[in-house]
């Protein structure tokens, strides 16, 4: 007997959007059939840009029932735990790369009742995510460099995808496989063929013709590269 189709979700990053509209960009991405949000908070330390902190969180927590995934692209993750689950995160995406020691961030994210997200950067092997599995409700595989929107799509990290799925599989986790930046209508069939179930699109969504028309094309990309993947 063959397992149901897993759900794969659509999450729109913010940082693509309109600042000066966000309420609307929230709005257009709810209607159009999003799944999720994705927020990128940057610290100018991790990273060399600077996004939003907690307040945008909140602000876009008020206008939306949608969960809220917040991508913590930040040096000292433990300190901001509490303060990005208050502003509304539903799950608070960490680096292992950053300052402070994985196992306690992860369980500090738990202990908040957040979900609990571990990003690796492109150039981190999958392996430094093992020994955290069994604490993970997401592994974030980034496909660019951290820090930007509208970056291109680097295909060298799909093994870790799979490596992911197979991972999560065979401990029976329902954690989530995502997968960040340069994911479009054709980088998200392969993606989802290698096994993610969690998209997030920043330029693919917001960056051309309309929200709710590139996200039914997003849509069936997933769909159909999930047909010809991973069972
Ligand atoms: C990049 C961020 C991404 C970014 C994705 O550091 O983590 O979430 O917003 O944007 P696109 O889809 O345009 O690459
Ligand atoms: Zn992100």
């Amino acid at each position: 007997m063959s397992s149901p189709p897993r759900k794969l979700w659509l999450a729109p990053s913010l940082l693509s959007a309109d600042f000066a509209a966000l309420g609307s960009a929230v709005r257009a991405a709810e209607t159009g059939g999003a799944d999720a949000l994705h927020l990128d908070v940057m610290d100018g330390h991790f990273v060399p840009n600077i996004s939003f902190g907690p307040a945008v969180v909140a602000a876009v927590r008020r206008v939306t029932k949608l969960p809220l995934d917040i991508h913590l692209m930040i040096s000292r993750p433990l300190r901001y735990v509490e303060t990005f689950r208050k502003a509304g995160g539903d799950t608070l995406v960490f680096h292992v790369e950053s300052d402070d020691p994985p196992q306690e961030v992860a369980r500090a994210i738990r202990a908040s009742g957040a979900a609990v997200g571990a990003a690796i950067r492109p150039d981190t092997g999958f392996d430094v995510v093992r020994p955290l599995l069994s604490e993970l409700d997401e592994i974030l595989v980034m496909s660019v460099h951290p820090g930007f929107s509208g970056q291109t799509f680097i295909p060298e990290v799909l093994p870790k995808v799979r490596a992911a799925r197979e991972a999560l599989d065979a401990s029976g986790s329902l954690a989530l496989v995502s997968i960040d930046g340069g994911v479009t209508a054709t980088t998200a069939v392969d993606a989802a063929r290698a096994g993610a179930t969690f998209f997030v699109c920043g330029n693919s969504v917001y960056n051309s013709t309309g929200v709710a028309e590139n996200l039914s094309r997003l849509r069936a990309a997933v769909e159909s590269g999930a047909r010809h993947g991973i069972p």
